[in-house]
């Protein structure tokens, strides 16, 4: 195995679990899938995440637009969001449609059916070249509303969503995680200092 290759498999222990973020700008609403979302804050008075998205998925363009994103913990009986979420971009369809969600407070679309869920006011950013760390103010919580027809499974780990993806998945996941290695090699090295400017 070389180098590089050990290196990314051992930085794998280093992913979070597999959370839905949610964005609105001008009215239009999107999801996407991240296994980069860390608790940011160890102060009860003022609970932040951060996360980071890549510049070339749509949801980077709303939610540094809009300064608000839901951050959603999902379980074990959820790979199907993971994939609706995860595998196309919402530049090509709705992807929330069919998906159970309403407006929380900061007006984004807040899932149904997750463990938790959290939204979130961006505070500051970090410019990475390929993505941007978006650090927020945690300004909504709530738990998740599994019924007796659909109860929750246990909390939805990267390690957990690789190992047990339908085999019929694999190929296209794969294929999509390269393409997005490949954009993001060419973008990695050009890192901007951004002032981030509070969107209200
Ligand atoms: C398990 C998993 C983890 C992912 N983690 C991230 C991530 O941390 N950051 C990111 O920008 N994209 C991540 N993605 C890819 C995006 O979810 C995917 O590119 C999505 O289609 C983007 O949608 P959008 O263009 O509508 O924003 C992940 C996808 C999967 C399946």
């Amino acid at each position: 195995m070389r180098q590089s290759d050990l290196t990314y498999q051992l930085l794998r222990n280093l992913t979070s679990p597999v959370v839905a973020i949610t964005s609105e700008h001008n009215g239009k609403e999107n999801g996407m899938i991240s296994d980069a979302a860390v608790r940011a804050s160890i102060v009860p008075s003022i609970p932040r995440v951060s996360v980071y998205i890549h510049k070339f998925n749509y949801s980077h363009s709303m939610i540094f637009e809009s300064g608000r994103f839901g951050l959603h913990l999902l379980h074990t009986q959820q790979f199907d969001v993971v994939r609706r979420l995860g595998f196309i971009s919402g530049r090509d369809r709705d992807k929330l449609a069919g998906l159970r969600y309403h407006r929380g407070v900061l007006g984004v679309p807040v899932l149904d059916d997750c463990l938790a869920h959290f939204e979130c006011s961006v505070v500051n950013v970090m410019d990475t070249g390929s993505s941007t760390l978006f650090l927020g103010d945690v300004v909504a919580v709530g738990r998740g509303a599994a019924t007796e027809l659909e109860p929750r499974g246990d909390l939805l780990t990267a390690t957990y969503f690789r190992a047990n993806m339908p085999a019929e998945w694999r190929f296209e996941y794969e294929a999509k995680l390269q393409e997005a290695q490949k954009v993001a090699e060419e973008m990695s090295r050009q890192i901007t200092p951004t002032v981030w400017k509070p969107q209200r």
